[in-house]
């Protein structure tokens, strides 16, 4: 006789007939699979302080855990523990690693260790984002990023006015078809305009920067709605990353950190984009933090090679604050 049963306690063992079974299954489709576990520790005396853990298979590293005990965290160990295991998976044949996390400073930490990310999930539990981030473990992959090409970002202030205002001008004049404004009318803005864009002190617009060492390598900045009918929603503006800059994360850096700005700000639900029909990677980058195209302006913006449509882009933000 068979029943089906529903239970909100279930027992580890009929959990375990059915996890066995889905790898089993999986296992036998992929014959070459073989998991096997992979771990390195730090042991302090008798105790474990600190260590990453994982498995191989199929040539790839799936790191499960990296943790450090609280009083030694902040002295590079978190990261010296990647470093060991990639290096074990490395010269066990491993061409690559795999991590995931919930926590958006760590996801960084992990770009920072010369991991990319592949895949970020917003919202994927409560205001939580996951980020799915890989890591070559070949010659070039392997190598520890250099500190001087890791990027950081943070909050732009008003010590910050003149290299923005000099990064922008050189943005509008490098990218021309990325953005409305021309450099011409933007040199004739008066500092305060700057200073407004930069921090509003009516929080109507904060800018963020990518550091490079303590170069401001790239840009973004988010304008606050404040009428009370539309005050749910933030736009993105000005996103720029010098050339010779990209490809390190630092505009991925950069749109979570506005996203993660809109979310904190009581009663904001929704964050908007424009981005020029055609740029690629700028649309690329959008659609991997999740934003979603709902519509093409025709003949938006007046460029050298004619006139150029610019897609708008949404998406829907978990508060990480009541609404007022
Ligand atoms: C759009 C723009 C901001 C992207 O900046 P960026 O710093 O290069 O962005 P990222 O580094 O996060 O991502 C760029 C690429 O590098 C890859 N990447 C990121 N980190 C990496 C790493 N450590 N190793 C290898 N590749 C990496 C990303 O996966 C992405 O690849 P893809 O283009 O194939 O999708 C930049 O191209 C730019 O300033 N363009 C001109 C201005 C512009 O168009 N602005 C948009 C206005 S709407």
């Amino acid at each position: 006789m068979s029943s089906w049963f529903a239970t909100h306690h279930p027992i580890e063992s009929d959990l375990d007939v059915l996890r066995d079974g889905v790898l089993d299954h999986g296992r036998a489709l992929a014959a070459a699979g073989r998991a096997r576990p992979l771990a390195c520790f730090l042991r302090e005396d008798a105790d474990i302080a600190a260590g990453a853990a994982g498995r191989i298979e199929h040539g790839r590293l799936f790191i499960s855990h990296v943790w450090v005990e609280a009083e030694r965290r902040n002295r590079g160990l978190g990261a010296e523990a990647l470093r060991r295991i990639e290096a074990e998976a490395s010269s066990a044949g491993c061409r690559d690693a795999l991590i995931e996390t919930l926590d958006d400073r760590v996801a960084a930490l992990y770009r920072r260790l010369g991991y990319s990310s592949v895949a970020v999930i917003p919202a994927y539990v409560g205001p939580f984002t996951r980020h799915v981030l890989v890591k070559s473990l070949g010659r070039e992959g392997a190598a520890s990023p250099s500190p001087t090409t890791a990027a950081r970002v943070a909050p732009l202030g008003a010590g910050d006015v003149s290299r923005y205002r000099e990064l922008m001008l050189h943005a509008y004049a490098a990218a021309p078809d990325a953005f409305t404004s021309t450099p011409e009318e933007r040199a004739a803005e008066p500092e305060s305009w700057w200073l407004r864009r930069i921090a509003d002190p009516t929080s109507g617009s904060q800018a963020f920067g990518a550091f490079v060492g303590d170069e401001l390598v790239g840009t973004v900045a988010l304008e606050f709605q404040l009428k009370p009918k539309t005050r749910h929603k933030a736009h993105l503006i000005g996103m720029f990353v010098r050339d010779n800059r990209r490809g390190l994360g630092a505009g991925e850096l950069l749109v979570h950190a506005a996203l993660n700005a809109a979310r904190a700000r009581p009663g904001v639900r929704i964050v908007t984009l424009t981005v020029t029909e055609g740029n690629a990677p700028a649309i690329r980058l959008y659609e991997r933090c999740g934003f979603q195209a709902f519509g093409v302006e025709p003949m938006a913006i007046a460029t050298e090679d004619g006139f150029k449509a610019k897609v708008h882009m949404w998406m829907s933000i978990e508060p990480l604050c009541a609404a007022p």
